[in-house]
């Protein structure tokens, strides 16, 4: 792991940008994921933890690498979502996500956590995704058929934490 990352929790304005400049360099989401991927941040600087989001920042030399945006399910004991993990495109494949999904299940434990959920498209573009998951010890747990779009599945990971 890079000495110099530095972790941050707390969302500032300028998160839009850095949030919306990782998530397009990724090359993964089409235009409208990458505005609900800002306006997650958003709805936290308004809302604070009424939002129920929650992130970690990964930073180098002062701008965001790679982040986590995730938060409790409502209705459920310890159940928590993964809502979004994205490493800027020039950082990945460098340990980043890894150390990002540690430090969160580190502090999604501490807040009672016992479950984390992430889920993602059963396209063959996120096959390094899923590896990524299944990597940090998720496992599959369904796959809803279609549910994006014809022949684009909804796969559901799972780690007990
Ligand atoms: C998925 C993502 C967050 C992973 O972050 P990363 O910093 O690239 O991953 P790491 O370098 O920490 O890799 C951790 C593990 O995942 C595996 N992995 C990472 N990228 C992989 C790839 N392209 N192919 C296969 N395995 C991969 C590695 O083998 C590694 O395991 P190891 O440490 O045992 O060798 C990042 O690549 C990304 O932002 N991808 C695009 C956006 C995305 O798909 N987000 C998830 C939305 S559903």
């Amino acid at each position: 792991m890079d000495p110099d990352i530095t972790f941050r929790y707390e969302p500032v304005p300028e998160d839009c940008a850095a949030v919306r400049a990782i998530v397009e360099s990724t090359g993964f989401f089409n235009p409208a994921e990458i505005e609900i991927a800002v306006e997650l941040v958003e709805d936290c600087l308004e809302f604070g933890e009424a939002s129920e989001y929650y992130f970690v920042f990964a930073e180098r030399d002062g701008a965001v690498a790679g982040y986590t945006c995730y938060g409790p399910i409502d209705g459920t004991e310890g159940s928590f979502d993964l809502y979004w993990i994205a490493v800027d495109h020039g950082r990945r494949s460098q340990g980043l996500g890894r150390v990002l999904m540690r430090e969160t299940e580190g502090i999604v434990r501490a807040a009672g956590g016992r479950r984390i959920y992430a889920e993602t498209s059963g396209r063959e573009q996120y096959e390094p995704t899923r590896c990524f998951y299944e990597r940090l010890g998720f496992s599959r747990e369904t796959q809803l058929r279609d549910f994006y779009a014809p022949g684009d599945d909804k796969v559901f990971y799972v780690k007990a934490l």
